[in-house]
């Protein structure tokens, strides 16, 4: 653990664009894959995080069948794992920091009072494409408020920044049908939503140059997609990946590109036949995760920690720095290993309690600027 000292940018404070740019300053936001080197990042915040309150059919869809019971209103996470994953996070953004990185940290918010989830997740609501970034429209309802709570005033002033375009999710309609009836797609997956208005958690999503690659979800529909795609800079365009997976809610646990033509993905979830009809990935090195009877049978140490919210996938949810560097969680011992084997350079990391919350690196992560 790095020694505790006060994060530089704990306040969000972001220089204000237009007035405080010069010419060749380096931009505020611009990022347009998953492994060139970061330069500028959110981290998330855990306090105060509550367990999501859903309707049901959705959080049978999404969430692990033994902890279903916990999905109610007003439920705080265990405070000691709150607290954990508070110093998890900030621990990761110290280190992120050594690392070069410029951290920005969101507002503290009380979510017990809003009704809302949490701070600690914030890939999951903003999509940065290039110079732009795009607010989910978030098919959970407790989670419509979470960017502006968590991230407004950082929004805010990003957006101040000519060179910046903030697009802002809308209020969903009232009353908002979503939920109102399965959707069945046409590959046969039935999710838990329709397609009666846009929706979409950006965590569906990732960045390959000007592809980005999604995946239908129980979280994001054909709408949602459409969505994106006429709000991304020009020149870049979404393809769907064919993933089989009844419980699909993010795809960053399926894929994990690791440098420029290397990429790791979840056997279990993809193909690489699938993979390979994506123009993109022609010259890609595709390997398959190599540890799957150890995440699937031992379900590497957790540390006594429970994952309320994901699979043992999680292990694939790590932050790639550029230049070969890698943040893995500190107990993943045997994937950090085959890591280091591929010409990685492993940063570990304790991150337990935040997988208790909803996510590893990848989800409690937003990069603003890749060079
Ligand atoms: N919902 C997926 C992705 C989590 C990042 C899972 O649990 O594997």
């Amino acid at each position: 653990l790095l020694t505790k000292t006060p994060l530089a940018h704990k306040n969000p404070s972001v220089p204000d664009g237009h007035s405080s740019r010069g010419r060749n300053s380096p931009p505020n936001v611009a990022a347009n894959n998953e492994w060139a080197p970061l330069r500028s990042v959110i981290i998330g915040r855990a306090d105060n995080s509550c367990f999501p309150y859903e309707a049901p059919h959705m959080i049978e869809a999404t969430m692990p069948a033994r902890f279903h019971e916990a999905f109610k209103p007003a439920n705080p996470f265990p405070p000691e794992i709150v607290r954990g994953a508070e110093e998890e996070l900030e621990n990761f953004a110290l280190l992120l920091q050594s690392q070069g990185v410029n951290v920005f940290r969101p507002t503290k918010v009380d979510w017990l009072q809003t009704f809302g989830y949490t701070g600690a997740m914030p890939r999951d609501g903003l999509l940065v494409v290039g110079n732009t970034i795009i607010e989910s429209c978030f098919a959970w309802k407790c989670r419509v408020d979470e960017m502006a709570n968590s991230l407004g005033t950082l929004l805010s002033k990003l957006g101040a920044d000519p060179s910046v375009k903030v697009v802002r999710a809308p209020r969903p309609p009232s009353p908002d049908t979503l939920y109102n009836g399965i959707l069945e797609d046409p590959g046969s997956h039935e999710w838990a939503i329709n397609n009666s208005r846009p929706a979409f958690d950006a965590a569906d999503f990732m960045r390959f140059g000007s592809t980005i690659i999604g995946q239908l979800s129980n979280v994001t529909n054909m709408k949602g997609v459409e969505y994106i795609q006429h709000h991304v800079p020009s020149g870049y365009k979404i393809e769907l990946l064919d993933v089989n997976d009844p419980h699909a809610m993010h795809i960053d646990a399926t894929l994990l590109p690791l440098r420029q033509g290397l990429m790791v993905y979840n056997p279990l979830r993809v193909t690489e036949e699938s993979l390979r009809r994506h123009a993109v990935f022609k010259a890609w090195e595709l390997v398959s995760y190599p540890f799957v009877e150890s995440v699937q049978t031992v379900e590497e140490a957790t540390g006594g920690v429970p994952r309320f919210m994901t699979s043992a996938w999680l292990v694939m949810n790590v932050l790639v720095l550029g230049h070969d560097k890698i943040v893995v969680e500190e107990q993943d011992h045997e994937f950090a290993k085959w890591l280091e084997g591929r010409g990685m350079v492993v940063l570990k990391a304790p991150f337990r309690n935040v997988h208790a919350i909803g996510g590893s690196f990848h989800c409690a992560s937003v990069d603003l600027v890749r060079s």
